[in-house]
């Protein structure tokens, strides 16, 4: 069963603010691999999962046409409002049953969205719109991030973990398949060319305002949210307090930044 956690147009809207592209390492680690595996075409490139866009567009700069899919209505129109190049196009429909012919896809990607799908089916139509040579990467970013700034990064990232253990009361249990790293992922793949890295880390930059926003759009969060609105809210306001006064800061745009560690599965078709 797909979850939807996602749905709502406030969700969305956080998700437009607070979330970002795969970071630049990660991104490295995907074209030398594609380039390993020797891809040769880059006519249409897919980000299943892709939210409000942010994980679709560093495609544009290397496949003719990309296009981001999402169930959720609201995220695609929140990326469909938001800037893009004309190769980047938007829709909606569910990862288990993808518009795209057999064999026509050079590139399957997804970013902190796999976890969520029916994994069995959708490695199934992963297999099927993949061209006989074309790549899949499944990435997250994982539980284990660190708040970092200055030399405060120990404290802070303690204080991040209260709060995320606070928050995990409400987490769904497809979460499980990230705590696991993504082994789940790579052991559905369908291939006999894969493989699965666990040590990519990655620095993204935040401010403590745009860190928080960040910590909210967590879908454990956004379930806190709905059913304890007033829990949801005094916990961002605790984290708020301890953070600034950790960093002894008053600003909420003082930069703080989020270290992530990612675990990406990769395989290649090959027919
Ligand atoms: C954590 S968000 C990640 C979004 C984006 N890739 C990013 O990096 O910001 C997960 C996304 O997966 C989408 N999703 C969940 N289940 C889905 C399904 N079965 N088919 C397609 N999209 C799905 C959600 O609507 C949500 O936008």
């Amino acid at each position: 069963m797909a979850a939807r956690l996602f749905e709502g147009k406030a969700h969305a809207s956080v998700y437009h603010r607070y979330r970002f592209s795969p970071p630049e390492k990660l991104q490295e680690v995907i074209w030398a691999y594609l380039e390993n595996k020797k891809v040769s075409s880059f006519q249409l490139a897919v980000d299943v999962g892709s939210g409000s866009g942010q994980s679709t567009l560093w495609l544009a700069k290397r496949f003719e046409k990309v296009v981001g899919t999402d169930i959720s209505e609201a995220q695609i129109e929140e990326a469909k409002q938001a800037a893009h190049p004309p190769n980047v196009s938007y829709l909606v429909c569910p990862a288990e049953d993808l518009p795209f012919k057999d064999n026509s896809v050079d590139f399957v990607f997804s970013f902190a969205a796999v976890h969520w799908f029916d994994i069995p089916r959708f490695m199934k139509e992963v297999q099927r719109v993949l061209k006989p040579s074309g790549c899949v990467v499944l990435a997250t970013n994982c539980m284990d991030m660190q708040v970092h700034y200055k030399d405060c990064t120990g404290k802070l990232t303690e204080i991040f973990k209260e709060f995320r253990a606070e928050i995990f009361k409400y987490a769904n249990e497809k979460v499980s398949r990230v705590e696991d790293d993504y082994k789940m992922v790579f052991d559905t793949l369908p291939f006999q060319d894969k493989q699965r890295i666990t040590d990519i880390f990655g620095t993204v930059p935040f401010t403590v305002a745009g860190a928080l926003g960040y910590f909210q759009s967590f879908s454990m969060y956004q379930t806190c949210l709905k059913a304890e609105p007033e829990v949801a809210k005094s916990l961002i306001q605790n984290i708020e307090k301890r953070f600034l006064e950790v960093m002894e800061v008053s600003s909420l745009e003082t930069p703080v930044e989020i270290r992530f560690r990612h675990a990406t599965v990769l395989g290649c078709k090959k027919s």
